[in-house]
């Protein structure tokens, strides 16, 4: 099943409560959550503390992304906010296969996004470990930028990984994506879709609705 993930960045922060609401009424599955440091990312977005006042506002998946570094040092404070997915950059990890042992130790999902430039190849030794990889198709940081083209072919490769190896983990595609090339998107083998300024841009329930309908081909 294809799962729809929209992304708070894109929504009005100053009612968060009611876009949430929103989203969720209109079947989305997932809220995704960005968290952006102003270091590993050239942008500063919300932390925990927010977090964890919108968790009783929705039972949807909590899918935290954490563009931060060393995202090691804030996992309890995100579990304890609520997250039930908690994505790191392996780009942000000096201890990658730590980090997600960390993850995994509370009993959550633990996914691993690849910024546009980085190889498949650094999933190598903790692939088997993972629920999610989480493909960026655009660079990390700013909602509202165009899908990079090259993603394409990087789901394509991870797709064939997975199933070349009988696994059974998540594809998100992260960036750029509208209700026009999401079919290409899916296509080439992703399963969660992570949508900001699409969704919010106008009535988020249409939007959300306009998703779905796209998903009910596959
Ligand atoms: C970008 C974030 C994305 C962003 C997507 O750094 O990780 O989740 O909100 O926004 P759109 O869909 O507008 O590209
Ligand atoms: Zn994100």
């Amino acid at each position: 099943m294809i799962q729809l993930a929209p992304s708070m960045l894109s929504a009005d922060f100053s009612n968060l409560e009611r876009d949430i609401r929103l989203i969720d009424e209109a079947g989305a599955h997932m809220i995704h959550l960005d968290v952006m440091d102003g270091s590993f990312v050239p942008n500063i977005s919300y932390g925990a503390p927010v977090i964890k006042c919108l968790r009783d506002k929705t039972n949807k998946i909590f899918d935290v992304h954490l563009m931060v570094n060393e995202p090691i040092r804030y996992i309890d404070d995100f579990y304890n906010a609520g997250a039930n997915i908690i994505s790191v950059h392996a780009e942000a990890c000096t201890h990658l296969n730590r980090t997600i042992q960390k993850i995994k130790s509370l009993g959550i999902k633990a996914a691993v996004a690849l910024n546009p430039a980085t190889s498949l190849s650094v999933l190598d030794y903790v692939l088997e470990e993972l629920d999610m990889v989480l493909i960026m198709s655009v660079n990390p940081g700013f909602g509202g930028q165009s899908f990079i083209p090259s993603a394409l072919q990087k789901i394509r490769d991870l797709r064939c990984v997975i199933e070349s190896k009988g696994l059974d983990i998540d594809i998100q595609v992260d960036g750029g994506i509208t209700v026009k090339n999401v079919k290409e998107v899916i296509e080439a083998g992703a399963n969660v879709i992570v949508a900001g300024s699409a969704v919010f841009s106008g009535d988020a329930q249409t939007k959300v609705s306009d998703f779905l309908t796209v998903f009910k081909e596959f």
